[in-house]
């Protein structure tokens, strides 16, 4: 598993632009589908019929990740640029962008007055080594990935983008271990979760589940400071409660504990204040579906070392695994 989720770390996908993830997962999950497809946004779709006597359950991790996008280039040939989703401007000094044809730059802000401040995105530019606008190789309306390489450390994995690769790792692994399933399950590899969850959106609406799942990183509470939250790193899977924008379907939170108790797999609850995930479009598409989440607990979102435990990425595979295996009685 440590080699697929290097490599699905490793690759460039901005929302909009996840190509290259996708063609690192197909391969990985043909042989266990029935039916495989690509929709118009993006989204891979991967369906196993079940035996006829289960529910339509749709599963979702995102493939896409945060990026840049190029707003202007100026004639001394530095770039501008916009977010391409939670892009935090305290993680942008110094950081290191690549566009999708290889070319690398370097993010820095105007000089600061007051150096305990943060400039707005818009006083950062990325420099790519030109020394004129027409010696730059990218155009306005290019997107870049920021660059953070994988380690691991211990139980650890360090990495950029494993919101939401892990979550991509996770439910590719677990269509491998799933023997059977009595469920007509659609797995779907989103794309455009991190600019409002516009992928999973509209493969809900196509596919129009009755259970519907994300598999997505959370925040954790556990380190120095932190907003106070009861989830932490190596404590085992966590069952989402609520987020922002969702609150989980509460037959389906109480199956998963149950599932997750007679499995004997460690899992924390959790309450996520900010952000969300694929599951509360999947909830509201079409005519509404029971939905829940299964996260990954994941220190230092949206930056470019961000840390989950090899144990909370075993134990969120079982879990996902017991319960498409097994009847979904809401
Ligand atoms: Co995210
Ligand atoms: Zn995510």
């Amino acid at each position: 598993m440590k080699e697929l989720i290097e490599k699905l770390v490793s690759a460039y996908g901005p929302s909009g632009f996840e190509d290259a993830v996708r063609e690192i997962i197909r391969p990985e999950v043909e042989a266990y589908a029935d039916e495989i497809r690509v929709d118009a946004l993006g989204n891979l779709i991967v369906r196993k019929q079940g035996d006829g006597s289960g529910r339509r359950v749709m599963v979702a991790a995102h493939m896409d990740e945060i990026g840049v996008m190029v707003t202007h280039v100026t004639r001394e040939g530095f770039l501008r640029f916009t977010n391409i989703g939670g892009v935090f401007v305290h993680h942008l000094m110094g950081s290191r962008v690549q566009f999708a044809d290889g070319t690398t730059g370097v993010v820095y802000g105007e000089k600061l007055e007051d150096r305990s401040k943060v400039h707005p995105l818009s006083k950062h530019y990325i420099d790519v080594g030109a020394s004129s606008r027409e010696d730059v190789p990218v155009a306005v309306g290019a997107a870049a990935a920021f660059v953070g390489p994988f380690e691991q450390q211990g139980e650890l994995y360090i990495a950029k983008s494993l919101d939401d690769r892990i979550g991509c790792a996770i439910a590719i692994a677990a269509l491998q271990r799933l023997e059977a399933t009595p469920h007509d399950l659609y797995v779907v590899f989103s794309v455009q979760e991190e600019v409002g969850t516009r992928g999973a959106q509209a493969a809900a609406n196509a596919i129009e589940p009755e259970i519907g799942l994300a598999i997505d990183v959370t925040g954790t509470g556990d380190t120095p400071g932190a907003a106070e939250m009861a989830v932490e790193l190596g404590k085992g899977t966590a069952i989402k409660a609520k987020d922002r924008d969702m609150i989980a379907h509460a037959g389906l939170v109480q199956l998963m504990r149950q599932r997750a108790g007679e499995a004997g797999i460690p899992y924390q609850m959790e309450v996520l204040e900010p952000g969300s995930t694929d599951a509360r479009s999947i909830q509201i598409a079409g005519a509404g579906s029971a939905a829940g989440a299964i996260s990954v607990p994941c220190r230092y979102v949206h930056s470019q070392s961000e840390v989950v435990h090899a144990g909370d990425v075993e134990n969120s595979v079982r879990l996902l695994v017991e319960l498409l295996s097994r009847p979904i009685d809401l």
